[in-house]
């Protein structure tokens, strides 16, 4: 494929021992953290008394000018007490099926299933006793815009943060009143028709098998309803050098989950540009050509979180026009080095017309001269290539559309995915030198709210943030000065990394909160969507992925099957984010000591809006 920056180094290279900064950074560390070890010794404990002594009246305060890790201490961080749910005497079972049902509100469960928490401290290496805060919140679709930043009246936490140790067995308890967040009533991922498009991809057969890279669970979000069957996209699959058997496994696996694909072989004697540049002929000579609108090129990790939001954009568009439709890189030093084209990874848009005026210049598009013309110090580009063919033949030229995402970004990629946005395309998730995400979990969430509260954001009253899918994070002194309209400046660019070049599609970012004692925060690592229809199993695939444990939910729901609406309903959908003690971004801003001394899992369950008959 044409891989911007394929060959790029890994980042970890930029911060080595022979750079000075680094040295002296590793030096101010060790002092730092020398000084603080003395503290402790000392004083410390009276310091933290007098914290808490303010605690209670800090909730009331503006949340700028509450005192220094008093809020963060009342929660249960860092302060000498360590809260813990009440004890089961004797050896009752506490398998949440077996409980009484002691909640308020329907289907709200606050128990302790020591099972699901011994199987998260194996899966996630967590330690013997760490937190654990399950959260319900009902979800409220209604006739409004969607927002970058709901804030919302309800406190997060109702209690103390609890510590739980994995070898004991704790009573239920009382859920609280569920979290009630508003959100637009945006259609449903698995109502999407997508038969004016059709996909092409390039990869190996190699990559498609590896559990780590194996795309299915992904494609399947955006080229099927989500049970079994295609949403009208077509897919057709280039794979290097692949034999006859291992073309008609990736073919049967994709097929099984209701993938509507085509898998063709192409040519390892081919420069990988080559291979990128022949999808666009193979898209175009196919027979469902002439009832399809777009011919869309992409990467095979890059994903479509809002498939009706992509296709409302794209009836905007003429497409009996020649159209040449994508985005730049976010690194204004990748547009310098490989020009003014769309970046594949972010999906590259053809219409009929112009795919047809490629396919007819196709050969002299892909001489040797062309190919050596493509390549911009990195070896030849698929995307120049593309782009050279279009603007060398024809007066076309990009059309730029803003809300694909290339994500040419290394490191924390929270930044990112908390600022709020919609975005129509993702890429670069599959870590490997570029960031780590995982869109798949954190568009579970979309089948029960719909596909534009994924990423949307929420405030409790008690300055926690929902990145709805992404992560909940916690700002101990609170969040009146930050600018959510600003992403945070969690991330960085490839080198050379000049500070700015990330700005022209971000704008300038605010500081990050990495390392500052302001930012607490648990990252989303898996969800798992509970059916109506009983079947725990949202279909994970064949083809491998996240693995889950998927629990059979016995209750039965009384839900108003509205009429017509063929899509599959959702009970609930749990999230489980997971922080780290020693995640070395939440120290106090003495840059050592960790913000929380235990590891941390925050369960959310979302619980979809009966009365929305959509
Ligand atoms: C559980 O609570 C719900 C809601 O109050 C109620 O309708 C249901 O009957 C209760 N179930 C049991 C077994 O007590
Ligand atoms: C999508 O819409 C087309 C008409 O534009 C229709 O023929 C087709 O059946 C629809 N496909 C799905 C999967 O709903
Ligand atoms: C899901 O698929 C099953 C099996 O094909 C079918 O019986 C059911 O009606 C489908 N549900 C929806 C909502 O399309």
């Amino acid at each position: 494929m044409s891989k911007m920056g394929a060959s790029i180094p890994p980042p970890h290279r930029c911060f080595n021992m022979r750079n000075p900064l680094a040295k002296a950074l590793v030096l101010f560390i060790t002092i730092s953290l020398f000084g603080s070890l003395l503290l402790q010794q000392s004083g410390d404990l009276d310091v933290k008394a007098a914290l808490l002594k303010t605690a209670s009246s800090a909730k009331q305060a503006v949340s700028s000018q509450r005192p220094l890790g008093s809020y963060h201490q009342q929660a249960g961080w860092g302060g000498d007490s360590v809260h813990t749910p009440v004890e089961m005497t004797g050896h009752q079972p506490d398998h949440p099926n077996n409980l009484a049902n002691i909640s308020t509100h329907g289907n709200m469960h606050c128990d302790y299933d020591m099972d699901r928490l011994k199987h998260w401290k194996e899966k996630y290496k967590l330690q013997d006793r760490f937190e654990y805060t399950r959260r319900y919140i009902q979800v409220s679709r209604q006739p409004i815009a969607r927002k970058s930043m709901t804030v919302l009246d309800q406190d997060f936490l109702f209690d103390h943060v609890k510590v739980v140790d994995v070898n004991k067995h704790y009573q239920p308890e009382a859920c609280p009143a569920p979290l009630v967040v508003p959100v637009p009533k945006s259609p449903y991922p698995s109502t999407a028709n997508a038969s004016d498009f059709m996909f092409g991809v390039s990869t190996t057969y190699k990559r498609f098998v590896d559990p780590k890279t194996n795309p299915t669970n992904e494609w399947k979000y955006w080229l099927t309803d989500n049970n079994g069957s295609s949403n009208g996209g077509k897919l057709l699959l280039m794979l290097m050098g692949a034999s006859d058997t291992e073309m008609a496994d990736v073919h049967s696996q994709l097929t099984a989950v209701g993938i509507d694909a085509d898998v063709y072989r192409s040519s390892p004697s081919d420069e990988m540009a080559v291979r990128y540049l022949t999808l666009v002929p193979t898209l175009y000579n196919h027979h469902l050509r002439p009832q399809k609108k777009w011919l869309v090129t992409c990467d095979d990790d890059t994903f479509f979180p809002s498939l009706h939001a992509l296709i409302a954009k794209f009836e905007e568009y003429d497409h009996t026009k020649p159209k040449y439709i994508g985005t730049f890189s976010e690194d204004s030093n990748n547009v310098m080095r490989h020009g003014e084209q769309a970046f594949g990874g972010a999906g590259v848009f053809l219409s009929v017309p112009l795919a047809a005026l490629v396919t007819k210049h196709f050969s002299s598009c892909r001489t040797p001269e062309k190919i050596k013309e493509a390549n911009t110090g990195w070896g030849p580009q698929g995307d120049v290539l593309l782009r050279k063919c279009i603007y060398e033949n024809s007066p076309v030229r990009l059309t730029l559309l803003d809300s694909l995402w290339q994500l040419d970004m290394l490191g924390d990629p929270s930044g990112f995915y908390e600022s709020g946005i919609q975005p129509l395309s993702l890429h670069h998730y599959r870590g490997g030198g570029w960031h780590s995400a995982l869109p798949f979990h954190y568009t579970k969430v979309s089948h029960l709210c719909g596909e534009g509260c994924m990423m949307q954001r929420f405030l409790t009253a008690d300055d926690f943030v929902i990145a709805n899918g992404f992560s909940v994070a916690y700002y101990p002194e609170g969040t009146g000065e930050i600018d959510w309209d600003q992403l945070e400046r969690t991330f960085r660019s490839a080198p050379d990394d000049k500070g700015w070049n990330l700005d022209f599609k971000w704008g300038p970012q605010r500081q990050g909160l990495a390392k500052s004692g302001r930012k607490l925060s648990w990252d989303l690592q898996e969800a798992e969507i509970i059916w109506e229809d009983g079947e725990a199993a949202d279909g994970e695939g064949a083809g491998g992925g996240e693995r889950e444990e998927e629990t059979v939910q016995d209750d039965i729901t009384e839900v108003k099957q509205s009429k017509g609406g063929k899509r599959r309903r959702v009970k609930e959908v749990r999230q489980i984010y997971v922080r780290k003690h020693d995640d070395w971004r939440w120290k106090l801003a003495d840059g050592a000591t960790a913000m929380s001394k235990f590891d941390g899992v925050v369960e959310l369950v979302w619980l979809p809006d009966l009365t929305d008959a959509e």
